[in-house]
């Protein structure tokens, strides 16, 4: 469920007509929905209930201030994969008791800064970051926290790219090796051992590799208790997948509950980083449409959004509804939506029915997460404003990027003297 509906023939988010929001802060533009956006997050809290939790949000999936403000208002924890992340969830008002840090190439100086602010856990993806990690905290005269993240080996189902918890996935500590490796952070003297972490891909539309990415988890578990380890939490990751088109995946009370059913009453905390299913289906990217092209053999519709914009489509094929703001009343044609990039593969969807004329406002649904963070400028595009509705009112969280802010940083040789 989300807050963007149509309004006396208007896509609104919340109560705001996406016609208005157009016209103040031009397009292409970003538009998230507090109310939406807050749901899904509170989804996850109550699904879990009272078994002792932490909802860690991803970062990744859309790092804006504002977003990060609202859940950690909400009380959340988050779930970053660099410094950059880290400052900004810092920035925004996150506790850094509540932030497990993941990736396989965390670097000294991000662990250091991460240990300083007392983050809740390293989330460790190979054997010589356990060691890197350990020299860290012993020169800063601290104890890291401490799980590891483990590969189940298993088929998450979705697309390659973002599948992470197979054998050839370069993530994760292959879980049949994972007991030595916890031997050896047990082992070492700036390090605590606390939980197992896993994350097996995204947008996962099925339980079962969830469940079985669980069962040999917990099966690992015990294996490192029986060895006399405390394992006090258990971080599934994050990969719950959302509805683009007709994708019917479980609902967080459904994962919940699964997960539940089989962790039972063992004393483990359970931490879960969507990212995703929070703020997917929060968010739009508005369009105007430029130019109809009509060639000997399609329609093109020109808009003024491209690849840099929203990467999804061109990456992963990934399909993202496209709807008018305002529809017409006359009859549809079949249309590849595409942006001013040069490249074939920039396009937002393809054969979409749609009346169509120039100047329209277009409305890219489940935008909101891996939409403005995996955003470039490419073409010396200047990245597009990002708008946060809260009922009646817009609030622009991020301005659209300047010329000067596009070029800052660079310089040119000095004169020759020619
Ligand atoms: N935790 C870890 C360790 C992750 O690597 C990810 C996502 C998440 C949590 C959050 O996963 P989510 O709940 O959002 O599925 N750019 C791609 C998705 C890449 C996901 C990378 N890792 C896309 O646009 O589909």
């Amino acid at each position: 469920m989300d807050h963007f509906v149509y309004r006396e023939g208007v896509l609104s988010a919340e109560s705001v007509f996406l016609e208005e929001i157009a016209a103040r802060f031009g397009t292409p533009c970003y538009v998230y929905s507090r109310a939406t956006l807050e749901r899904h997050w509170r989804a996850f809290d109550e699904a879990l209930g009272e078994h002792p939790h932490l909802i860690c949000y991803a970062v990744k999936a859309n790092g804006n201030l504002a977003v990060l403000n609202l859940l950690a208002r909400l009380g959340s924890g988050f779930d970053i994969v660099s410094v950059g992340e880290l400052e900004r969830v810092l920035r925004a008002g996150g506790d850094p008791a509540r932030v497990v840090f993941s990736g396989i190439g965390k670097q000294a100086h991000e662990m250091r800064r991460a240990l300083e602010v007392g983050i809740r856990c390293f989330n460790v993806e190979s054997a010589p970051e356990l060691e890197r990690l350990n020299d860290v905290a012993g020169a800063l005269g601290l104890r890291a926290p401490v799980s590891l993240r483990v590969n189940p080996d298993v088929d998450a189902g979705t697309h390659p790219y973002i599948a992470t918890g197979l054998k050839e996935n370069k993530f994760g500590i292959d879980i049949e090796s994972a007991p030595a490796v916890y031997r050896r952070a047990a082992a070492l003297p700036h390090l605590d051992v606390v939980g197992v972490d896993c994350h097996i891909g995204s947008q996962l539309t099925r339980l079962a590799p969830f469940q079985d990415a669980l069962d040999r988890v917990l099966a690992l578990v015990e294996a490192l208790q029986a060895e006399g380890m405390v394992i006090r939490h258990l971080d599934l990751g994050g990969g719950l997948g959302i509805r683009y088109r007709e994708e019917t995946p479980p609902s967080p009370a459904e994962y919940a509950a699964a997960l539940k059913a089989r962790i039972g009453d063992r004393p483990l905390e359970i931490l879960l980083e969507p990212g995703r299913a929070i703020v997917g289906n929060a968010g739009v990217l508005l369009t105007r449409v430029e130019y109809l092209k009509t060639t000997a053999h399609k329609r093109f519709a020109i808009v003024d959004a491209a690849m840099n914009d929203l990467l999804r489509p061109s990456l992963y094929q990934g399909w993202h509804e496209i709807v008018p703001v305002r529809p017409r009343t006359g009859e549809t044609s079949l249309y590849d939506v595409v942006g001013p990039v040069c490249e074939t593969g920039d396009f937002l969807g393809k054969e979409r029915a749609l009346d169509l004329a120039e100047g329209d406002i277009l409305a890219v649904r489940s935008a909101g997460a891996y939409g403005f963070s995996m955003s470039s400028n490419y073409n010396a595009r200047p990245r597009p404003p990002e708008v946060m509705v809260d009922g009646p009112q817009a609030y622009q969280v991020r301005a659209r990027e300047s010329l000067d802010q596009l070029m800052a940083g660079e310089t040119c040789l000095p004169d020759d003297g020619a």
